[in-house]
């Protein structure tokens, strides 16, 4: 069966490239979402991006992923360590989700080696840079598919 995944990306995502490459690399956004469609033709998925700097939409994304969307591929950004609202619309819809971060927030400030959203997720990925997108794609798919 061709899942169907969501992909997430919550604020200053749109800024990749250009925000702390030495810390999120110089891939920009959309060159991150070229190869996570390359891979999708491979794993045989169906992908659909959508990135924002505002909670309430990415609630909304989630809500409205509800009974036609088979995974998602999260990077909550800043919202990971505070979002009680997005860590509870995954909860709510029960799709299986998997957290991503270019960086490995357990090195960090110690403001973001707390996730709230982990304990909703099949699992946390971070610290790959952009690899963790496409790692985090096939451990979802693989996860789905053995289901
Ligand atoms: C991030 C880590 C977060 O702490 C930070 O606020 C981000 C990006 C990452 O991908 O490494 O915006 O989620």
């Amino acid at each position: 069966m061709e899942q169907n995944i969501l992909v997430l990306n919550g604020p200053n995502l749109n800024m990749l490239g250009i925000r702390e490459p030495d810390v999120y690399g110089a891939l920009s956004l959309e060159m991150i979402e070229q190869k996570l469609e390359k891979l999708a033709d491979e794993l045989q998925c169906g992908l659909t991006f959508f990135q924002s700097n505002h909670e309430g939409e990415i609630i909304d994304q989630i809500q409205q992923a509800y009974g036609k969307v088979n995974g998602i591929l999260i990077n909550p950004g800043a919202f990971t360590h505070y979002s009680y609202a997005i860590r509870d619309a995954i909860s709510a819809v029960q799709i299986p989700t998997i957290e991503i971060h270019l960086s490995n927030i357990h090195k960090r400030e110690s403001f973001r080696h707390h996730s709230v959203i982990a304990a909703v997720a099949i699992g946390q990925i971070a610290g790959f840079g952009a690899n963790s997108y496409t790692i985090g794609l096939r451990a979802l798919v693989e996860n789905l598919n053995e289901g």
